[in-house]
């Protein structure tokens, strides 16, 4: 079930943002061209899946999150690019490819990403995949500026690049992963809320604590693919956190204790969603499918 609700969120968002890499005037085809590729590449997008179930767990067509689902990815999508760069992680492999740097160069690369960025909010707020009215369009914005910038992923970035080599500490661990990759996932649900138009406050809380546990979960199932996996099947280099001494919830817990911990995590999720009716299962199979996947 959750590989059929997962083809058909990937084919709408892909749709929606298909359109937005078409270069202006000649000069810019290069920079669209590495903005397509950053994007256009394949990628779970578990993230427009979540902002399509959390629309559709309210009741409302997941059509009404294409704004949420399209802002979501593109912030990922550049989060991606510069995570990669040799002044970050120094990646040369992602979703099966060579890395945007690797494809094109180093600036454009930096300019792709900062695009990227632009273009989430305007495709947030394009009248084309959002039709929410200007009060809940203004939350939306509020809400996606929050968790992208210093308060939210840019913030965990700026942690992990001081994490290296730091004495292994379960809360500062957390607080990073709660930034890192926390702030989107849970700003992924509220903006899907949002975008059904009838969100109640009760419900958006339940969202908040449902998408809390599952942004965590995510990043330490991460975490645990980078020893786990194999690099053919994650599409980027496995065992790359190992060889940068990143600190991770296996090296801070072992393997084991985290594999628990991500059961935990998405039993924690799956509670949160006690109230609500069938119109949540997919947001239920997205939890299971977090912390059961393989890359
Ligand atoms: C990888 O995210 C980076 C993290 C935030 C952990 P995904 O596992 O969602 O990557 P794609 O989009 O499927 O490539
Ligand atoms: C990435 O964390 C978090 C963001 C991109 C914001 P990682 O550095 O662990 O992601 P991967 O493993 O390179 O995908
Ligand atoms: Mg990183
Ligand atoms: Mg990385
Ligand atoms: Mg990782």
């Amino acid at each position: 079930m959750i590989d059929a609700y997962q083809a058909s969120s990937q084919a709408r968002v892909n749709a929606a943002l298909e359109p937005l890499f078409v270069a202006p005037s000649p000069e810019m085809n290069r920079l669209y061209e590495i903005m397509r590729y950053s994007v256009m590449n394949g990628g779970k997008r578990i993230r427009p899946s979540l902002a399509y179930a959390a629309c559709e767990a309210l009741g409302a067509p997941a059509e009404l999150a294409n704004g949420a689902a399209c802002a979501v990815e593109l912030i990922h999508a550049y989060s991606l690019v510069h995570d990669d760069l040799p002044a970050m992680d120094d990646d040369d492999l992602r979703r099966g490819q060579p890395t945007p740097h690797k494809a094109f160069d180093e600036a454009y690369a930096i300019l792709a990403g900062d695009g990227l960025q632009s273009l989430a909010f305007s495709a947030l707020l394009d009248p084309r995949l959002n039709s929410a009215n200007a009060e809940i369009s203004m939350r939306m914005v509020t809400t996606l500026a929050l968790a992208a910038g210093p308060a939210g992923m840019v913030g965990g970035q700026a942690i992990d690049m001081n994490s290296i080599n730091l004495k292994p500490d379960r809360q500062a661990l957390e607080h990073m992963h709660r930034h890192k990759t926390g702030a989107l996932i849970e700003a992924t649900t509220h903006l899907g809320a949002l975008a059904s138009g009838c969100a109640e406050t009760t419900q958006l809380m339940a969202l908040q604590a449902y998408s809390q546990a599952i942004g965590l979960a995510f990043q330490v199932q991460d975490d645990i693919l980078d020893i786990e996996s194999h690099t053919a099947i994650l599409g980027k280099r496995q065992g790359a956190d190992i060889a940068r001494n990143k600190l991770t919830y296996p090296m801070l817990l072992g393997l084991e204790a985290a594999k628990v911990y991500v059961l935990e995590l998405r039993d924690q999720a799956l509670d949160a969603l006690i109230s609500f009716d069938a119109a949540a299962e997919s947001l239920r199979s997205l939890a299971r499918y977090i912390v059961a996947r393989r890359y």
